[in-house]
């Protein structure tokens, strides 16, 4: 936690010399119990435009206090974007866009397999958190795809407790949705994952592949593979995946050693952060004009708006995002989705 966000409670008369009665009476006056809930959460919790700290701070505050349907928006901070009003997914609106992803049957015994793996979890994060536990789905029609329902989703802790899975590694049903949308808006026949883990992603890929298609998987964890091919061959597209278990960059230098540049039309990158300069290098080499190459993680839950974050992982992404906003071999579009990704189009 850093920023405002934290100070503000522990220290009231800093605050109210910062934040003028005037202009944020609501804030310095309200009770601390009604503020605990916002100063719980890491200042990066809510992917929110900020112009400064102080705007995002008081913009927060008031989307999470407001119990009418305006809760769910945020409004940019620079009012160059004219005050556009637009959605912030609150825990109950997350719910909701849940309930309506289809998730094929198989993708949701994989998660909920995943969910009780030692070391699924990664470091807790109270908006996950809070969002995640409520999913699951009941099967329906097309490859057991799925009409969701809510229900506790959990993992197992090492004292045989169900917990709740608080921060899962493999993509959200939702970006799983989108990736494989975009293989088949594609059209895409040839595809690539950087960072397969237990196979979520890649498997949601695979099942919209063609016959004739194949994905290079590329992982350098065995343990997970293990778990991905069990569940590549119950689904009956192992014959689509192509395993590369090692070092993702030395198995896409191969590729391009290969003779096969510009031969890919999609690729999704979810792997080692400060590595991402790296993989997108070698990506743009392999995908042809048109193909697709996305990013995950690359609001890196929130932490690359907030200036007073600037551990080695949330520099890096935020040098790629950058890099990538300058890069003129590509068209852009950053989507909050997930923990956000970016859309890369081969131009
Ligand atoms: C976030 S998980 C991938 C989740 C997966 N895309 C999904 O949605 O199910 C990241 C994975 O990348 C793998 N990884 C990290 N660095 C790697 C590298 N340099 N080469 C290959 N795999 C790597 C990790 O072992 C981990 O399994």
């Amino acid at each position: 936690m850093s920023g405002p966000d934290v100070f503000l409670p522990t220290c009231p008369s800093m605050a109210a010399s910062l934040l003028p009665r005037s202009t944020y009476p609501r804030l310095i006056f309200a009770p601390l119990f009604s503020l605990q809930r916002d100063l719980l959460l890491p200042s990066s919790d809510r992917l929110v435009h900020v112009s400064s700290p102080i705007a995002a701070f008081n913009r927060r505050f008031r989307a999470q206090n407001s119990n009418n349907s305006a809760d769910a928006t945020v409004v940019a901070g620079d009012e160059n974007y004219g005050n556009k009003r637009v959605i912030s997914v609150t825990p109950s609106l997350y719910d909701y866009l849940l309930s309506n992803v289809r998730e094929p049957e198989i993708l949701k015994e994989l998660r909920e397999e995943t969910a009780t793996r030692r070391g699924s979890q990664m470091q807790a994060h109270p908006r996950r958190a809070t969002v995640i536990p409520r999913l699951a789905w009941a099967s329906s029609s097309r490859a057991g795809c799925a009409s969701p329902r809510l229900a506790p989703r959990c993992a197992f802790d090492n004292t045989g407790q169900n917990q709740p899975q608080k921060d899962p590694r493999q993509v959200s049903p939702d970006q799983a949705q989108l990736l494989a949308m975009l293989v088949q808006i594609l059209g895409a026949e040839k595809c690539i994952e950087v960072g397969v883990y237990t196979g979520y992603s890649s498997l949601a890929i695979a099942l919209v592949l063609p016959e004739s298609g194949r994905l290079v998987a590329c992982e350098r964890d065995m343990k997970s593979l293990e778990v991905a091919k069990r569940y590549y061959d119950r689904a009956g597209v192992s014959h689509k995946v192509d395993v590369k278990h090692g070092m993702a960059a030395d198995a896409l230098k191969s590729m391009i050693q290969k003779g096969e540049s510009c031969s890919y039309d999609f690729a999704f990158v979810d792997a080692e952060k400060r590595m991402y300069h790296e993989y997108f290098e070698l990506l743009l080499q392999l995908v042809r004009v048109g193909g697709l190459i996305v990013i995950d993680n690359v609001l890196w839950h929130g932490k690359v708006a907030n200036p007073l974050v600037n551990d080695a992982k949330t520099v890096s992404i935020r040098n790629f995002n950058r890099s990538v906003m300058e890069d003129k071999r590509v068209s852009i579009s950053m989507v909050p989705i997930g923990d956000g990704m970016t859309i890369c189009r081969k131009l």
